[in-house]
C-alpha cells in the first residue's frame, strides 16, 4: 500500500473546484476524504459521486473561519474516518475591486476566509500530527496572486502573499519533523470562481481535475511549491529580480544586522532578539 492510499484527508473548498479535483484524486489514489465546505447541498453531491466510485468518504459542513467549529469537525472526522494525516486548506473566496474602492468588511472577509481559515486548520490539526507522530502532510492552496501583484484584487492577493508566507514559516519550523508542507499557486482553473469567457477569445483554465491529480502527486514526492502554469515564471522572476536589485542599491548606513548575522550561525534569533515577555 503506498502512501496516501489508507490516509484519511481533510480537505476544505471540496464541494467544487478544485478542492473536488484534490478529493476525487486523494480517492482515486485509495485515501479516505472528508469533504469540507460552506454548501450542503454540492456537498452531497460530491459525497454520493465520490460514494458511487468506491471511495471512503464523509461531508462536513464547516465555515473555515468559524474558530470555536474546527475541533468538532475534527473530532468527528476521525471518529469516522480515522485520524487525519493530510490536511488541505483550499477554502477560498474572492471579489474584485482596486483598493480605493476596498471597504474594510471585504477586506476582513478576504483574511477571515482565506487566511483565518488556513491557520485555524493548521492549529487544529499541526499539534495531532506532531503527537501521533509519522508521515503528514499540510498543504495550503494560495495563488499566482500570492506571488506577484494582481491590481484589481488587491484584499484577495494580500490573503494569498499570507498563505505564502504561512507555508514558508511551516516549512522551517517543521524540517525536523514528518510533516511535510506543500503550497499550491494556481494560475487560472475553470472553477465557479472565474467567470468563463462569453467571447471564446481566451482559452478556459486549467481543469481542476488535472490540478487535482498534479496536486496529489506533488504530494507523495514531498514538493514545496506547486505551481500550476510554467508561463507565470518571467513575472514572478521579474519581481525577484526588483528586490533583489533594492538589496544591491541598499548602502552599509546601518551596519550588518543582529539578527542576520545569528541567523547565518544556524541560531534561531526569536529567542535571543524578542524581548521575554513576547519571545514565546
Ligand atoms: N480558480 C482559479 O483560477 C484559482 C486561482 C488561484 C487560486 N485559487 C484558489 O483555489 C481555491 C479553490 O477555489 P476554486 O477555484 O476551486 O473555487 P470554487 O468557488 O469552485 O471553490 C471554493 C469552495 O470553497 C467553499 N468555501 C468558500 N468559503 C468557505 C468557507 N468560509 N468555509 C468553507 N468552505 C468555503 C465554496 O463553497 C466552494 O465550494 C481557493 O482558495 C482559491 O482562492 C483558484
Amino acid at each position: 500500500m503506498t502512501w496516501p492510499s489508507g490516509e484519511t484527508a481533510f480537505v476544505t473548498g471540496a464541494a467544487s473546484g478544485i478542492g473536488l479535483g484534490i478529493a476525487r484524486a486523494l480517492v482515486a489514489r485509495g485515501a479516505r476524504v472528508a469533504l469540507v465546505d460552506l454548501d450542503a447541498h454540492k456537498l452531497a453531491a460530491a459525497v454520493g459521486e465520490l460514494t458511487a466510485a468506491g471511495g471512503s468518504v464523509a461531508a462536513v459542513e464547516l465555515d473555515v473561519s468559524a474558530a470555536d467549529r474546527w475541533a468538532d469537525a475534527a473530532d468527528r472526522v476521525e471518529a469516522a474516518l480515522g485520524p487525519v494525516s493530510i490536511l488541505v486548506n483550499n477554502a477560498g473566496v474572492i471579489s474584485g475591486a482596486p483598493m480605493t474602492g476596498t471597504t474594510l468588511e471585504s477586506w476582513r472577509r478576504h483574511f477571515r476566509v482565506n487566511a483565518d481559515g488556513q491557520f485555524l486548520g493548521t492549529s487544529t490539526f499541526l499539534p495531532r500530527f506532531l503527537e501521533r507522530g509519522g508521515r503528514a502532510h499540510l498543504l495550503n492552496t494560495a495563488s499566482m496572486a500570492g506571488l506577484m501583484p494582481v491590481p484589481g484584487v488587491g484584499a484577495y492577493s494580500a490573503s494569498k502573499f499570507a498563505g505564502v508566507g504561512l507555508s514558508l514559516a511551516l516549512r522551517e519550523e517543521l524540517r525536523d519533523t514528518d510533516v511535510a508542507v506543500s503550497v499550491l499557486c494556481p494560475g487560472t482553473v475553470s472553477t465557479g470562481m472565474v467567470a468563463a469567457d462569453a467571447t471564446g477569445e481566451h482559452p478556459a483554465g486549467a481543469d481542476p481535475d488535472r490540478v487535482g491529480e498534479q496536486v496529489v502527486e506533488a504530494l507523495e514526492a514531498g514538493r514545496f511549491w506547486i505551481p500550476t502554469h510554467g508561463d507565470f515564471e518571467p513575472i514572478v522572476a521579474a519581481l525577484h529580480r526588483e528586490i533583489e536589485q533594492a538589496f544591491r542599491d541598499t548602502d552599509d548606513r546601518h551596519g550588518p544586522d543582529p539578527s542576520t548575522q545569528l541567523m547565518l550561525g544556524g541560531i534561531d534569533p526569536v529567542d535571543r532578539m524578542l524581548r521575554p515577555e513576547t519571545a514565546r
